[in-house]
């Protein structure tokens, strides 16, 4: 049995550490741990216990194991036998926007289909008309109860990205409500989506609005708000000569880049990301085997959106057997947004990630933790490791593959984000 030391910070100066208040130390036993820790396998460990120090898991194992904690306060808490998994990780979001469009669905279930709508100006336009018309704070207090949700579904960390405001102030606006929602708890990273539509005041000249998205993107990431890029390439939206100049444009300024790629045709949007070393191609429906092989070689994720195929009534797969050979990792995502995915629930993705998309339990379980982490660039989470990030969710399951099994109803008891324990309900983090 070895003792944890006093302290797990490492390289701190004495002073700091005088100065410093310890970090609060939380024994969590009587646990059911999946810890994904190995390349392969659940990482099943029957009876588990996991020590956090402030928002980092210290140790973690059998509760058998449990190490002597040394002097000073330990919170103890029961788990009373609960389910723990690494926190979800939702890494294809488009939380921000006003409005919604449940007339389009309506019609599109009458026949109309979803580029039909775009055309004729519906669509994400009609989004972005309602987000110009909200208010910050009405925009925050949306995307907050949002968040909330996806929380007490077991979301830890959530990528949003924005594409509703289409202008300078707008999409700083949307961004800046990305940010305030990671001031505290889930873990928030923010994407520039202003390559997602032609605005109406930029119509019949595209090239010049992926001219003054190339302009503001240095001063929205100047100003704090931006994390990574992405880009709408499809016959609808934007060419691979004008994505790539948005990828330029973030690639001078050290910021990675992932795209909607391949959703509703083959634009050969993957081998460009993957000439910029995208983070992930997401969608993908219509990737061809030149796609996967660049992707492979690229190193991208592969980002799955069952939610949108499944909201689209899509009948084309994505490649999984081919992504599957090609050893791609593949992620699961919600693709919250009011026009193809209007889901809250990471949970319900990883079912019809399992049903839809054949993945195998254990996969979809790993593309919503430790591969969705990875498409977002973050190697500090998705797994349950000493010197990970103390995020985890707690489940009324016996055994992970459950998280794949039920549909349609709340099975998460909780989160634990960097170490403080969030029942379901509790209020959004601000
Ligand atoms: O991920 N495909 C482009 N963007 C979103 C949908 C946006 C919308 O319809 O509002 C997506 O599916
Ligand atoms: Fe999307």
């Amino acid at each position: 049995m070895t003792d944890l030391p006093e302290s797990f910070e490492p390289g701190l100066p004495a002073q700091a550490v005088a100065a410093a208040p310890p970090p609060a130390r939380r024994v969590w036993r009587h646990a059911r741990l999946a810890t994904l820790a190995e390349p392969t396998g659940w990482g099943l460990v029957e009876r588990g216990a996991i020590v956090t120090e402030g928002a980092r898991i210290a140790w973690i194992g059998a509760e058998a194991d449990l190490p002597a904690l040394g002097k000073g306060g330990v919170e103890e808490h029961d788990l009373g036998g609960a389910l723990v998994t690494p926190g979800l990780v939702d890494a294809h979001t488009h939380l921000v926007y006003g409005g919604q469009r449940a007339l389009e669905f309506e019609l599109r279930l009458q026949g109309a289909s979803y580029e039909d709508i775009a055309k004729a100006g519906g669509g994400i336009r009609s989004t972005v008309a309602a987000t110009r018309a909200a208010s910050e704070d009405e925009l925050l207090a949306i995307a907050a109860a949002r968040l909330r949700t996806l929380r007490d579904g077991g979301v830890t960390t959530v990528e949003i990205k924005s594409g509703y405001g289409l202008s300078f102030e707008d999409e700083a606006r949307c961004l800046r409500v990305a940010r305030r929602l990671g001031e505290t708890g889930v873990t928030v990273r923010t994407t520039s989506l202003a390559a997602h539509a032609l605005p109406p005041e930029f119509e019949g000249r595209a090239d010049d609005y992926i001219d003054a998205v190339c302009r503001w993107l240095p001063q929205w990431h100047a100003l704090g708000l931006v994390d990574a890029v992405d880009a709408f390439c499809e016959r609808i939206a934007f060419s691979t000569a004008q994505v790539a100049r948005v990828f330029a444009a973030a690639g001078a300024l050290g910021l990675p880049v992932k795209l909607h790629a391949e959703q509703l045709s083959d634009s050969g949007g993957a081998q460009l990301a993957a000439r910029f070393k995208a983070l992930s191609c997401d969608h993908i429906e219509w990737l061809s085997d030149a796609g996967v092989a660049a992707m492979r070689d690229a190193g991208s994720v592969a980002m799955l959106l069952p939610g949108a195929f499944h909201f689209l009534r899509e009948t084309k797969l994505p490649p999984i057997a081919a992504l599957r050979a090609a050893g791609v990792p593949l992620a699961v995502s919600t693709d919250h947004n009011p026009g193809t995915s209007p889901t809250l629930s990471l949970p319900l993705m990883i079912h019809l990630a399992c049903v839809d998309f054949r993945l195998t339990p254990e996969e979809a379980v790993r593309g919503a933790t430790v591969n969705a982490a990875r498409a977002l660039g973050l190697a500090d989470r998705g797994t349950l490791a000493a010197g990970r990030r103390a995020d985890f969710a707690l489940w009324s399951h016996e055994h992970p593959r459950e998280l794949a099994y039920w549909f349609g109803h709340p099975a998460c008891r909780g989160t634990v984000v960097a170490g403080a324990l969030t029942p379901p309900g509790a209020p959004a983090p601000r």
